[in-house]
């Protein structure tokens, strides 16, 4: 006989490495695919000067990283940066903390493959960024948290930032074309320079919308149900309790799934045949820790519980999360 956690944990996995295409990523699709087959013309006319970019902003959970992911290994024909090819089309790294440009510049060249033997500037770190992006005909390089870049940073650190990104996106030989994502803040280092902004198109992944987004929020339990072979219980798709999801993920996308596939995964160890509210209850006081007065599937009043407080803090805090302090 099989092992029913086995079972259980191998479909979790299962239901974690699914997409889930959402009109947001579709957007984000359009225009990476726009800046790639216009570098790619530009290239085969011999006339690339500059490399344009694009900035994802959006709240943690929102599905920002899962999405550029996905976007880079949908395409057949871009290659990613592996150890087999010298070229590579993209390169994705997370911005190191601390973020200084030396540590930013000396992971990129790590990770695409030049480590650093001994220590050197700043300044002559990028040039090597510079010149092995050249080198592996790197089209996109990718900075994931890149809100790091601007936060904690004094005035000329920032400067040198921008002026760095900027560089890459204009240098004679071989520009860059850039990808920052991160969290609302990332908008303060675009500010920061009109030519860095005009050169970056902005896209957002907003938080989901009560007035618009409750149906999807629908599908989306209905979606991971069938993928999991469990039933749904008729009063989780209904208008108030979707919006009670929508809620207690502080309204990201992400973690709206998150908390489906946590439902599902309480009920399967259950040895439930059909997930309902008492699930999401339970899933969400796995994951948050939180005493029950906090859990927004089990208050009436659930709207005055900050969600976000809640399932980054632990539970110590307590009634203190409450939005206004407006404890029972
Ligand atoms: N389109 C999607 N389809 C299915 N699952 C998704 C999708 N987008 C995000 N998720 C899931 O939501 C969770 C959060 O996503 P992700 O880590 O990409 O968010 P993020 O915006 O990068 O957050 P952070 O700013 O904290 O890094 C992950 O568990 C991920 O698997
Ligand atoms: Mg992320």
């Amino acid at each position: 006989m099989s092992d029913p956690h086995k079972n259980i944990s191998e479909t979790v996995t299962r239901l974690r490495g699914m997409f889930i295409r959402h009109d947001r990523y579709s957007i984000l699709e359009a225009e990476f695919d726009r800046l790639l087959y216009q570098r790619r013309a530009a290239q085969e006319a011999g006339a690339v000067s500059e490399a344009p970019g694009l900035a994802l902003i959006g709240g943690s959970g929102s599905g920002k990283s899962t999405a550029l992911r996905w976007l880079f290994a949908r395409h057949k024909a871009l290659r990613p940066l592996s150890s087999e090819y010298e070229h590579a089309d993209v390169a994705s790294f997370m911005v190191p903390s601390p973020a200084t440009l030396k540590q930013v510049g000396t992971s990129c060249l790590h990770g695409l493959g030049y480590p650093l033997r001994r220590s050197a500037t700043a300044g002559y770190i990028w040039s090597l960024v510079q010149n092995s992006l050249c080198q592996r005909q790197v089209l996109f390089l990718h900075l994931d948290e890149a809100q790091d870049l601007h936060i904690n940073q004094n005035r000329p650190e920032r400067q040198a930032v921008v002026n760095t990104l900027k560089s890459l996106m204009q240098n004679a030989d071989w520009p860059t074309g850039l990808i920052l994502s991160g969290m609302p803040s990332l908008k303060h280092l675009l500010n920061q320079d009109a030519q860095l902004a005009r050169r970056i198109s902005v896209l957002h992944f907003r938080p989901l919308d009560p007035a618009i987004d409750l149906k999807s929020i629908a599908g989306l339990v209905k979606t991971y149900a069938d993928a999991a072979q469990i039933l749904a219980d008729s009063s989780s798709l209904t208008p108030e309790f979707t919006r009670r999801i929508l809620h207690a993920a502080a309204s990201e996308f992400g973690l709206v799934v998150e908390l489906i596939i946590g439902a599902i995964e309480d009920a399967m160890l259950r040895q439930k045949q059909v997930f309902g509210p008492q699930n999401f209850a339970s899933a969400f006081r796995r994951r948050s820790a939180c005493i029950d007065d906090l859990n927004p599937f089990l208050r009436s009043d659930y709207s005055s519980i900050d969600a976000r407080l809640v399932l980054t803090n632990d539970s110590d805090l307590g009634h203190e999360l409450m939005v206004g302090g407006q404890s029972k």
